[in-house]
């Protein structure tokens, strides 16, 4: 799970997604593409929403997407096309390229709809980050299983 700052949406998809698959069988992580929030919890109002919905996200650190996780990872979830450009050109073969995923792709195919950015909002926005994330995560884990 990808975005910018790897503390406001991408926390939280990786929280949901975990939540849905056995940890047994699926490695699910969370980066940014830029790099000001290395090592920081997530947004407060992030891990606010989780635990409003049951979940725990207050032990994840922000961390830096590389080229390394093409190598990691089967499946590369974008939050929007900004993250998509910039996980692109890290990109070194056709394969990686195929791994990169716009998420909102899962529950509207093909219509390239970004999941807007809550940072500068209030908690309104992070409660329908949280709703739109957890309905592509189960288009996922339906995909998956
Ligand atoms: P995120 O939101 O990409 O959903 O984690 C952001 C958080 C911080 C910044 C940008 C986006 N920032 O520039 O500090």
């Amino acid at each position: 799970m990808v975005c910018l700052g790897n503390i406001c949406r991408s926390p939280l998809a990786e929280g949901i997604l975990r939540d849905k698959l056995p940890s047994s069988k699926y490695i699910i992580d969370s980066a940014g593409t830029g790099n000001y929030h290395v090592g920081d919890p997530p947004d407060l109002r992030s891990i606010k929403v989780a635990k409003k919905y049951g979940l725990d996200i207050s032990n994840q650190k922000g961390r830096q997407f590389t080229e390394i996780d093409f190598d990691k990872f089967d499946l590369i979830y974008v939050m929007d096309s900004s993250n998509y450009q910039n996980v692109i050109k890290l990109a070194r073969t056709e394969t990686d390229k195929e791994k990169v995923k716009l998420i909102l792709n899962e529950i509207y195919a093909d219509q390239n709809y970004n999941v807007p950015d809550p940072y500068t909002g209030g908690i309104q926005g992070f409660e329908s980050t949280f709703k739109m994330l957890d309905e592509a995560c189960n288009e996922i884990a339906k995909k998956i299983l």
